[in-house]
């Protein structure tokens, strides 16, 4: 049976209503509120306002009881919002999830790492005197590390270089001279350069070996150089580096590439050769810091240098052990244990 108009305006009443029950249970915050104000209440396009316009539209015996059944329906609508409004403000005024009276998060500020500083004091020096600063791969092949260097399969000359192997045919670098290769490769003379970075080897720690650590190569190349250079610019580099006063020595030695060959010791700078039981020199009063020589001939050629015509010399110097001197400590092996304490002493230096 069709709706009579009394009917039809009861039921949009009702719809009314749960559409007000609805909307209220999903507003959320205060602005949502102010939507479902405009919704309801708006002048011109409220719900209620468009329901008492369909009062006109009754017979006038409904209109009286039609006209009340607006004005309770307006009541509730305007006691509902009231009510969500005090609710929102009492979330409101709860204090915030997060305390802010508490003190926050200490995160200590870092240092640079000792190692770190101290490698840039010796690149500053070679820079200084027109070094170039140059990288090469930690990860290397056998030809680099050893082949190109003079070091041919199964000659005894590897043994001194305890390596760590990894797959196919690769290797961790053991020492910075295959730099000196690839640059050679690259550059040709003259050629100036240091190479600063880590290297690794199968090796025990103890106070002066690590299994990583770090060690800065050096290279030059050019007509007419000789030893004389080598031993002066290392001398002027330890001096500047230590103190003028440094006692420094050369003593023979071999490496594969290099003919003749050299380690340089530095007199021990932690006891002063005072400590018979020291635990950096054995008591000998001097430290072993580097090896060097003259670029053998054999490896000018394997980069296609004519031997002829260039002679160049080369050193590599082991960073921690010189830094030891540096910091006056008796051990490597705190420089890399991550001892805030430790590293932090050394900020300033
Ligand atoms: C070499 O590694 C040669 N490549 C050096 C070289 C370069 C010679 C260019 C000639 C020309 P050696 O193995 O001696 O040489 O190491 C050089 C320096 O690294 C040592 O004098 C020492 O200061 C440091 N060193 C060596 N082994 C360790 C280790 N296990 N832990 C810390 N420092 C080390």
């Amino acid at each position: 049976m069709p709706q009579s108009p009394k009917e039809a305006f009861q039921a949009e009443a009702r719809a009314l209503r749960l559409r007000l029950e609805d909307a209220g249970r999903r507003a959320k915050n205060a602005s949502a509120l102010e939507d479902l104000r405009l919704e309801f209440l708006g002048r011109r396009s409220g719900a209620l306002s468009r329901l008492m316009a369909g009062l006109a539209s009754l017979p006038a015996e409904d209109r009286p009881e039609a006209g009340r059944l607006v004005n309770a329906l307006k009541a509730d609508v305007e006691d509902a919002l009231r009510k969500l409004e005090e609710g929102f403000r009492t979330v409101e005024k709860r204090p915030p999830a997060v305390d802010l009276t508490l003190p926050g998060l200490q995160r200590p500020a870092g240092c640079p790492h000792p190692v770190r500083v101290f490698l840039k004091q010796i690149e500053a020096i070679f820079v200084s005197l027109g070094f170039s600063v140059e990288e090469g791969p930690e990860v290397e092949t056998d030809y680099y590390n050893f082949e190109a260097l003079n070091f041919p399969l199964h000659h005894p000359a590897r043994d001194d270089w305890d390596t760590l192997y990894l797959d196919g045919g690769l290797l961790l670098r053991t020492h910075t001279s295959p730099v000196q290769v690839r640059v050679m490769e690259k550059q040709k003379p003259p050629i100036r350069m240091i190479n600063p970075g880590r290297v690794y080897r199968k090796e025990t720690p103890d106070p002066t070996h690590l299994p990583m650590f770090y060690q800065v190569e050096g290279l030059l190349v050019d007509e007419g150089v000789t030893f004389a250079h080598l031993k002066g610019t290392l001398e002027y580099f330890l001096r500047r580096l230590f103190s003028e006063k440094l006692k420094i020595r050369f003593r023979p030695s071999f490496f594969p590439f290099t003919e003749p060959s050299a380690e340089v010791d530095i007199e021990c700078l932690v006891c002063r050769g005072k400590d018979s039981a020291c635990r950096v020199c054995a008591g000998t009063g001097w430290k072993e810091i580097l090896g060097a020589g003259m670029v053998d001939p054999q490896v000018l050629k394997n980069v296609n240098i004519d031997p002829e015509k260039y002679s160049g010399w080369a050193f590599g110097m082991g960073i921690e052990r010189m830094a030891m001197f540096a910091y006056q400590i008796p051990d490597m092996r705190p420089f890399y244990e991550n001892d805030m304490r430790f590293i932090r002493q050394f900020r300033n230096k």
